[in-house]
């Protein structure tokens, strides 16, 4: 019997991480603390809102009292923590949002396990969700281990970093039984249309121009969600505590070689003339301080708890287009209202 708080389950990640712990342990009463802010929408859990192990609490992770209430009430004997800013360009406009949510927000939750952890600690975990991009930015060669040391140049993996340094300072201060994975960029269903693979999915469908920073040349590591969330929950079961585990695919693209993929595929299925979405690839002003290239080595884990990703990137990239192209109502959702005003405020129009 297990009873878990999931935080930030509305969101991309943490949906999929509800959804797989609701459904695959119902024996475990899971809670759902999210805030529901711009990137968290309920319509994500549609076909498990009424799971009578799942119970879904609107509230904000940087509010102590109240998290430390919830702690009370429920008994927690597990934390996913999920819940963050997690937009790099968001970041660059309102660092100190990422400062309160990603920073502020943590140790609110680390201080509440503190306070209502005080026995059975071995039957306890507080598992911290982070990213690769705490490492830096990478050359051509190379991988991120995790003995890499922290490196983050932007707000947002600064944040994230500072998170990370205060999850392993309660492990070493108070003995907190924590377990941190950091992982690299995910894509699949419920991906918000700000990340690079769902806006070219939506702006291609719309015939709108495709943004791509710089030269494209920036290369990122993708793993599809439903495997990091898998991921997640081999080590939150099986993990050493006080461990990190790297979480990646060996699935290096650059940015343009991504799109002009994204753009073959979606040609066939909308049934368009070879080369046409391709026409729409605009390059523009690059990132400031665009980090070149994440590329995650995820040895420890595929030793030590024997995960390994299931899915091809190109089918896992089919499942995904196709998932937008039949779930036109929830992409017309989350691009109405706020979307609109934050799409020209960062690409014109
Ligand atoms: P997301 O932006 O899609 O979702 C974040 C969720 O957190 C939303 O539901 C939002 O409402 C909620 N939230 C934000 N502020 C909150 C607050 N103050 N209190 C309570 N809830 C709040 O993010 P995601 O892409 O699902 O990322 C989830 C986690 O995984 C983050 O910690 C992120 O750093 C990490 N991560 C993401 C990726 C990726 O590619 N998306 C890769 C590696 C790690
Ligand atoms: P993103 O999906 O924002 O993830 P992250 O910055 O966390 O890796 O961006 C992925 C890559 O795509 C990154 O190199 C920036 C680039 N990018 C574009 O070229 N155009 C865009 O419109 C966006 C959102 C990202």
């Amino acid at each position: 019997m297990q009873n878990i708080l999931i935080t930030g389950g509305a969101g991309f990640i943490g949906s999929h991480l509800t959804r797989l712990f609701v459904t695959k342990y119902p024996e475990y009463n899971i809670v759902n603390l999210d805030a529901l802010t711009y990137a968290g929408n309920l319509n994500n859990l549609k076909d498990i809102e009424h799971a009578p192990n799942y119970t879904f609490v609107k509230g904000d992770i940087t509010d102590i009292a109240f998290v430390s209430n919830l702690f009370a009430t429920h008994q927690f004997t597990g934390v996913l923590h999920c819940a963050a800013e997690s937009h790099v360009d968001r970041s660059i406009t309102d660092p100190l949002a990422f400062v309160r949510t990603n920073v502020i927000g943590t140790v609110s939750l680390l201080q509440a396990a503190k306070e209502h952890w005080k026995s059975n600690m071995a039957e306890k975990v507080f598992y911290h969700i982070s990213t690769d991009e705490v490492y830096g930015s990478l050359g051509n060669e190379g991988f991120f281990t995790e003995e890499t040391a922290y490196d983050p140049r932007s707000p947002y993996s600064a944040s994230k970093a500072s998170s990370d340094h205060f999850v392993r300072a309660y492990f070493h201060t108070y003995q907190l039984p924590v377990k941190i994975s950091n992982c690299s960029n995910n894509y699949g269903p419920f991906h918000f249309p700000e990340k690079l693979i769902p806006l070219c999915i939506h702006n291609i469908i719309h015939k709108k121009a495709l943004p791509i920073y710089g030269k494209g040349e920036n290369i990122r590591d993708w793993l599809f969600v439903e495997d990091h969330v898998k991921a997640i929950d081999v080590i939150f079961h099986k993990g050493k505590v006080g461990e990190t585990y790297n979480i990646g695919g060996h699935n290096e693209w650059t940015n343009i070689d991504l799109v002009k993929e994204l753009c073959k595929q979606m040609d066939q299925k909308l049934g368009r003339a070879v080369g046409e979405s391709e026409q729409l690839i605009t390059y523009v002003k690059d990132r400031a301080g665009h980090d070149l290239r994440y590329a995650i080595d995820a040895t420890k884990l595929k030793d030590e708890l024997g995960w390994l990703p299931s899915l091809q990137f190109e089918e896992g990239i089919s499942k995904t287009i196709d998932w937008y192209l039949n779930n036109s109502e929830w992409l017309d959702n989350v691009t109405s209202g706020d979307y609109q005003k934050y799409y020209s405020s960062l690409y014109g129009s």
